[in-house]
């Protein structure tokens, strides 16, 4: 009998990287069944990664959609419970810090479904972020922790996590980007679409819930950028949420005006757009792991980040919104480069994670 893995997904990086695991766990002859929370929705934000990455149709689309944090991780907590007890698998994986992820998790917990968490061990040590305390949780409840990197592991062993649960796996996202890079440069348009030239362009994306959802801070972070775009062009690939705010606080015209705007980028795109930018300013995750393995610079918009190996090694320069000056800089760290190192793993994680699902689950049962 295969064994049978139930994985949950929901939100755009989610879909990135389950584009390469799913291949791996069905390479070592996993049965997978996938869920979609409807987390994100819209086709820019679904549909196109699906297609793009050629992911195979959700056997289960909950279609939860958005919501407040507790009515949303409520709703798709209920519906997962269902999906398992129906499906009956013999584990369950989840990526990442979501609601999503969240759900998940309790879901198979309750149900002693063993987890499996992709990108575990990753801390802000900030608990205010909802991503901080989905991480917190699944880590403690999952029963195999695919770490991506050195200090992801460290955190865990502090938190007193039991080593022998823990695999540093390297990081899928690094797996997706070779998987993708050769396909976008070859297939992607998306320079002549925006009338853009290589290396001479910002790309910028800001969707975090903190930078978002304080006016004073997204005008903060909105006026840093305009400014930047008095030097090069900014390419700013919008996300729903900051689409939303910046229409709220009547922002929207003066972007429009002062940024090459266009709607959230299919994964191909992207991947084109990071490799030919000048420099990268973000608060996303993953988009400060891509411009490294394009080998960026990037300017993280946040206090803190999760991916300090960066830090370290000059890649990627924190810049406090609230406190530091955002167009002194990004136009500083246009051109500069860091060490070369190789902090996430040689491109494999994918298939060391599912052959790790394999040894591990005949090693327990
Ligand atoms: C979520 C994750 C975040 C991740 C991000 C990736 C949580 C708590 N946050 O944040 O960790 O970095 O996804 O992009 O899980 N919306 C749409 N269409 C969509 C999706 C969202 O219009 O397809 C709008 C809605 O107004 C919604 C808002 O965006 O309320 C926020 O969406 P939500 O999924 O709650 O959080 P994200 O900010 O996307
Ligand atoms: N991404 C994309 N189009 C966009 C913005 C992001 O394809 O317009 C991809 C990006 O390349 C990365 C993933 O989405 O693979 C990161 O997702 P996001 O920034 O939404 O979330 P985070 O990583 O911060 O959780």
């Amino acid at each position: 009998m295969p064994i049978k893995v139930l994985t949950v997904v929901g939100a755009r990086p989610q879909f990135v990287k389950a584009g390469v695991v799913s291949r791996a766990l069905a390479a070592e002859g996993i049965e997978e069944i996938l869920v979609h929370t409807g987390q994100h929705y819209d086709a820019a934000m679904s549909d196109v990664f699906f297609e793009e990455l050629q992911i195979p149709s959700p056997a289960h689309h909950l279609g939860i959609g958005s919501g407040l944090h507790g009515s949303q991780t409520g709703r798709m907590l209920e519906a997962i419970e269902s999906v398992l007890l129906e499906t009956k698998p013999d584990r369950l994986l989840v990526y990442g810090d979501t609601n999503s992820t969240l759900a998940g998790a309790l879901a198979a917990s309750k149900l002693h479904i063993p987890i499996d968490h992709v990108e575990a061990g990753l801390r802000s040590f900030n608990r205010t972020m909802p991503e901080e305390i989905n991480r917190i949780v699944t880590d403690h409840v999952a029963s195999l922790l695919f770490a991506p990197t050195e200090t992801s592991v460290t955190n865990l062993l502090h938190e007193g996590i039991n080593g022998e649960q823990i695999i540093r796996s390297g990081d899928v996202m690094y797996d997706a980007t070779l998987a993708a890079a050769e396909m976008a440069e070859r297939t992607s348009t998306a320079l002549e679409d925006l009338a853009i030239k290589p290396k001479e362009f910002i790309l910028a994306t800001i969707h975090r819930a903190d930078n978002t959802d304080d006016p004073k801070l997204l005008r903060t972070i909105f006026d840093g950028l305009a400014e930047a775009a008095n030097t090069l062009p900014v390419v700013l690939p919008l996300h729903p949420r900051t689409r939303a705010s910046l229409e709220r606080e009547g922002l929207l015209e003066r972007a429009i005006e002062k940024f090459t705007l266009t709607e959230p980028k299919g994964y191909m795109d992207m991947t084109h757009l990071e490799a030919s930018a000048s420099l990268i300013a973000t608060d996303s995750g993953g988009v400060q792991k891509e411009a490294f393995f394009h080998q960026v610079p990037c300017v993280t918009l946040r206090s803190e980040t999760e991916w300090v190996e960066l830090v370290d090694l000059g890649w990627n320069t924190v810049c406090n919104p609230a406190s530091d000056p955002i167009p002194e800089t990004i136009l500083a760290q246009i051109g500069t480069r860091g060490e070369q190192a190789s902090p996430y793993g040689d491109g494999n994680a994918s298939s060391k994670i599912a052959a790790a699902i394999v040894s591990r689950h005949v090693a327990i049962n």
